[in-house]
């Protein structure tokens, strides 16, 4: 990349749209093709075309994209900038998050980015075995003899954002990608809801029902959870997430929200409403009830793991295992 003054310029990716083909055109630096005679040493327009989609979203959608003369893929998110905008967040938001965690090979690597009147891009590697979600619709046991390793590598990568003062605030399976099978890898991906401004706010309503902490259901708040402001623990919101993870890798089931009568149980992506879940377990489970560890026992989760399991559901923020804590749990320790 160019040097440049500021590190979103630098990432910028000089673009045209073919609005006929559906192409997009970069010049970028590729040493791995030979410059023909229409093209400086070193310096190629490249086009890539959409192959097909990746998933998509609440602010926009991402692809799968080839370059038509390296055959090389990337995947690119595709954000709306009104969108954003309507919600109060700078389209940029994202970008940053991307480019702060760049060295960090827990997390999807960012490529660069470009825009439109419309759009902001972010062009990322591809990573191509799916989500986390997909992996377990697919893989359930080889995943549960996994949990600890995928564990361990999603807590490095919460370690990372955590130490930059960076929340997730998202983190779920479908935002887990699996970058290599055997031996497994994981990379985290979704910085749409990132933050690096914990001081604000408890980030109720961010993120997705299913894997919420309690703090952030404001309807089930206890008395010791509306702390002043100093008080807040808002990184504690991404280590429940881990917990609830942990949980239904284990035993394909989430520990607290049960199906309506004919959802299947293996259901495991955030489309399932508030309205349309059984919160009573969460609500006894705040309310004291102690956490139902039957299911953890009977898939073969050790009484380490159950500890490990109960340290990250911690019902009160400030009594909940760190990230860094958690990496240190004898359970997770290579
Ligand atoms: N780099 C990538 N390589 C392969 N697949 C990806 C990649 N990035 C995203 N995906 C797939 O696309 C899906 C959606 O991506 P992502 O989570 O970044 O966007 P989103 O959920 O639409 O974002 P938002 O919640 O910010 O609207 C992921 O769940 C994953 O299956
Ligand atoms: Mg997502």
């Amino acid at each position: 990349m160019a040097s440049s003054s500021s590190p979103f310029d630098a990432y910028r990716i000089p673009t045209k749209f073919l609005v006929d083909s559906g192409t997009v055109v970069h010049t970028e630096q590729d040493l791995d093709v030979i410059p023909t005679n229409k093209q400086r040493a070193g310096w190629v327009e490249m086009g890539w075309k959409e192959h097909n989609p990746l998933g998509s979203g609440a602010f926009g959608s991402v692809r799968l994209e080839k370059n038509e003369l390296t055959g090389k893929l990337r995947a690119v998110k595709l954000i709306t900038k009104d969108v954003l905008l309507e919600c109060g967040i700078d389209y940029k938001h994202e970008l940053g998050i991307f480019i702060a965690v760049k060295d960090c090979e827990k997390f999807v690597s960012l490529i660069g980015w470009f825009e439109d009147q419309y759009h902001i891009y972010i062009a990322m590697e591809y990573v191509e075995h799916g989500d986390l979600e997909m992996y377990l619709a697919g893989n359930a046991a080889k995943a549960r003899a996994e949990v600890g390793e995928i564990t361990r590598q999603i807590l490095k990568g919460v370690t990372v954002l955590h130490n930059k003062q960076i929340c997730h605030r998202d983190l779920k399976p479908m935002n887990i990608l699996i970058a290599s099978l055997v031996p497994i890898r994981i990379k985290i991906a979704d910085f749409g809801l990132s933050t690096q401004d914990l001081s604000s706010h408890i980030p109720t309503g961010c993120g997705t029902r299913r894997y919420q902490a309690p703090e952030q259901l404001l309807f089930l708040q206890t008395e010791s959870m509306q702390q002043p402001r100093s008080g807040y623990y808002p990184k504690a919101v991404d280590v429940w997430a881990i917990g609830i993870i942990v949980y239904i890798i284990t035993t394909s089931k989430h520990p607290f929200f049960l199906p309506k009568a004919g959802e299947q149980t293996s259901k495991m992506n955030g489309s399932w409403g508030i309205t349309t879940v059984n919160l009573t377990t969460l609500r006894n489970y705040v309310n004291g009830v102690p956490l139902a560890t039957g299911d953890l026992r009977a898939n073969g989760l050790s009484d380490e793991g159950i500890a490990f399991v109960k340290r990250l559901l911690h019902v009160d923020p400030k009594d909940r295992a760190t990230a860094s804590d958690a990496l240190h749990d004898a359970w997770v320790i290579e």
